[in-house]
């Protein structure tokens, strides 16, 4: 090799060179970090790998996935047992595993996908269902405000000779959907008649782990009325990547090549199939606690006087600010300026195997002292209107 073309190579790798952990430490400090989620209420994509948990994770295999990896086949293949399916595919996220999913069920459009308008795979997956897979939606509202019914999912869906009409295809459930837990009897009556139309169930189960934990129910149970589950590691489970798909062994391999297409075939994915065996191991059994905590975290704002719009029936509560006077900007504005500052979205209160206890108790405390200062100053609780809001109507008294 020529002098000339060495310097140059050398040059070349100055130049890509990257000492990413002196560039970033200690700027982002993970000690602090923890700390930082231990006290975040936004969502519990948020929560991370423990040392254990990539100590653990590291002991993975190392194969390349798109070849079939083994730690991570034995993942798909126990997730496949435990929800009672034939086979199983790691996803790199809960939108690939739910878009992937409708894909493989929808062969020859026109079609529509059924299901609730607060659903993930309708309203948060940047209009995955017309982009890949030309699908058009028809979102239900529940009249019960709390999950779509027999009677509704009857009414909504298409079918029939009327060609102005997109038949529906798929009908897709979210259990748990804003934390709450769809009754699996209704699961059960919306899939016999959904199933006797010839309509494939989905169930977007990215949560579905805190039904099973709280409920005591299987997964298999739970899993039995859908043809294809999405399960997500990365949320209440707390792994840092990854969702798994569940189905016919047919669907699974069609699954596969769609994931291939999509650009979601992965190469090392031991060392996240190794972090989700560890959070299903030693994470699924924290959330009984979790919910516990979100129930204290419930109980502790009635007792101030705060609205509940969605009860806490695992790790998420909904609360209205406006009861007490104020709104989710000052309640986070408030929160942000705290000696240990608490981190928080709007009515989404989110639980998770990483919140503190303290962080609870330092949240109820903030919203008495804030509940507190608006009665003094003359806030007079309104009475729930017959449409059951009270955000609009709030009343100041002119003291
Ligand atoms: C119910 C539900 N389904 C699917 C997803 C999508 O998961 P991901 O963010 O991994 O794409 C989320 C994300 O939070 C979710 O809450």
């Amino acid at each position: 090799m020529s002098a000339t073309l060495e310097k140059a190579r050398d040059t070349v790798a100055d130049l890509v060179k990257l000492d990413i952990l002196s560039a970033t430490t200690p700027a982002f400090d993970n000690d602090i970090t923890r700390k930082q989620i231990a006290r975040t209420f936004i969502s519990d994509t948020i929560t991370v790998p423990t040392k254990e948990m990539y100590a653990y994770a590291t002991l993975s295999s190392l194969g390349d996935d798109v070849y079939h990896e083994p730690t991570t086949l034995e993942l798909e293949a126990h997730i496949a047992k435990i929800t009672g399916k034939e086979a199983g595919l790691f996803m790199p996220s809960g939108t690939a595993s739910n878009q992937i999913a409708l894909r493989s069920h929808l062969k020859q459009p026109p079609y529509a996908v059924l299901c609730d308008h607060r659903a993930h795979i309708y309203k948060y997956e940047a209009g995955g269902a017309g982009f890949h897979s030309g699908a058009a939606v028809t979102p239900l509202i529940p009249k019960n405000g709390h999950h779509i019914t027999l009677d509704e999912v009857k009414a909504g869906m298409i079918y029939g000779p009327d060609v102005h009409f997109a038949p529906t295809e798929v009908v897709a459930l979210e259990n748990t959907l804003n934390g709450t837990i769809f009754p699996q009897e209704e699961v059960i009556a919306i899939s016999n008649f959904v199933h006797s139309k010839g309509v494939k169930m989905h169930l977007d189960g990215a949560r579905i782990w805190h039904v099973a934990a709280e409920t005591g129910t299987s997964l298999e149970e739970l899993s039995r009325p859908f043809d294809s589950v999405s399960l997500c590691f990365s949320k209440g489970l707390g792994a840092p990547i990854g969702s798994c798909l569940v189905g016919t062994r047919e669907f699974i391999s069609r699954a596969r090549r769609l994931r291939k297409l999509f650009g979601g075939g992965m190469r090392q994915t031991g060392i996240l199939a190794g972090s989700a065996a560890y959070a299903l191991t030693q994470n699924f059994p924290l959330l009984p606690r979790v919910h516990a905590l979100t129930r204290k975290l419930e109980k502790g704002l009635e007792e101030i006087g705060v609205g509940i719009t969605s009860r806490a029936e695992t790790c998420m509560v909904f609360y209205d600010a406006y009861s007490i006077g104020t709104d989710y900007d000052e309640i986070a504005e408030r929160a942000s300026k705290l000696s240990d500052p608490l981190h928080l979205g709007g009515s989404r209160l989110v639980v998770h195997i990483q919140t503190s206890e303290q962080a609870v108790d330092d949240f109820l405390a903030l919203i008495a002292e804030i509940a507190k200062e608006k009665k003094d100053a003359g806030f007079v609780k309104p009475t729930t209107q017959a449409n059951g809001l009270v955000r609009d109507v709030y009343v100041r008294r002119s003291n």
